[in-house]
């Protein structure tokens, strides 16, 4: 094992698939997909706002689109995902977990709601809490969580479920829409700015059906400064990078900025590497 330097303290590179370090926080630079958008770039983000746009009324080709633009990244951080363990955490119905699994992944969903897998869930998907996966520690190559973190009343126990199904060195891609976020109010956004309780009755008025989201019971109030201070502080992660998700320049800029984060990232990417333990 060769030693490194992390946080201070002398640590050893990982024996495995690949090896990294503080130094080489992106050890795959190539986008494999045929047909990869540059991320980022305008074209990629506005071809993933028009199909936001259009997500109730075709939600295949947005979550597809989605999906493809996720694996993406994840390729881009960590090489091509073919013949890996790839864990989909809070899946919902699976577009990830498919994506994952047509590019040769040996991917599996965990969703806890039986609900949000739908009448065709993947082969294979499992019931199960994030909080608590039924898997050994390190199974997993990539740990994959997108928009699950602010569903969530204990997001640092969350994390620490994804670390410990992590094998050391493997990658962790955690994405959430923090509060703050002109799209934190979910289906009432933007008017969560002027309260939930405001927004949840004003989005009832509006369509006569109830909001599905709850502040404190289904969607929590995460914040990118609290989060990234928290994640500094675990031994089990270290962040290669933290990002804005979907933002066309400027992704990692962005969140260096105080306050201003807050409601300019839009959707907080965190792409960790498990530490060895
Ligand atoms: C907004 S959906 C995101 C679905 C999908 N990952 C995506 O990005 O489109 C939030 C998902 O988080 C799931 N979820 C909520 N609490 C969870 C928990 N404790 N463990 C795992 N998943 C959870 C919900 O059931 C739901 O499928």
């Amino acid at each position: 094992m060769t030693p490194i330097r992390r946080r201070g303290k002398a640590v050893s590179r990982v024996p495995g698939r690949r090896g990294w370090s503080r130094s080489s926080p992106r050890p795959f630079s190539g986008i494999s997909a045929p047909g990869a958008v540059k991320d980022p770039s305008f074209r990629r983000s506005l071809a993933l706002f028009r199909a936001f746009m259009h997500e109730q009324d075709d939600p295949e080709a947005c979550y597809s689109l989605l999906a493809r633009d996720a694996a993406d990244q994840v390729e881009a951080y960590d090489g091509p995902v073919a013949g890996r363990t790839v864990v989909d955490v809070g899946g919902g119905s699976g577009y990830f977990t498919e994506e994952f699994r047509r590019r040769g992944a040996q991917a599996y969903l965990f969703e806890p709601d039986m609900g949000e897998l739908g009448e065709k869930p993947p082969e294979g998907a499992v019931i199960a809490d994030g909080y608590l996966l039924p898997l050994c520690d390190g199974v997993a190559d990539v740990t994959f969580s997108s928009n699950v973190l602010e569903h969530v009343a204990d997001p640092q126990t969350f994390l620490s479920e994804l670390a410990r199904v992590t094998r050391p060195g493997g990658l962790i891609y955690v994405s959430f829409t923090n509060w703050l976020s002109p799209w934190g109010g979910h289906e009432w956004a933007p008017w969560h700015y002027l309260g939930a309780e405001r927004a949840r009755a004003r989005y009832r008025r509006r369509t006569g059906r109830p909001a599905k989201h709850t502040l404190g019971e289904n969607l929590f109030a995460v914040h990118i400064g609290a989060t990234l201070r928290q994640v500094r502080a675990r031994d089990d992660v270290e962040i290669v990078s933290a990002r804005s998700r979907y933002w066309p320049f400027l992704a990692e800029a962005v969140v260096k900025a105080p306050g201003l984060r807050e409601f300019a990232t839009w959707n907080l990417l965190l792409i960790l590497r498990r530490c060895p333990p």
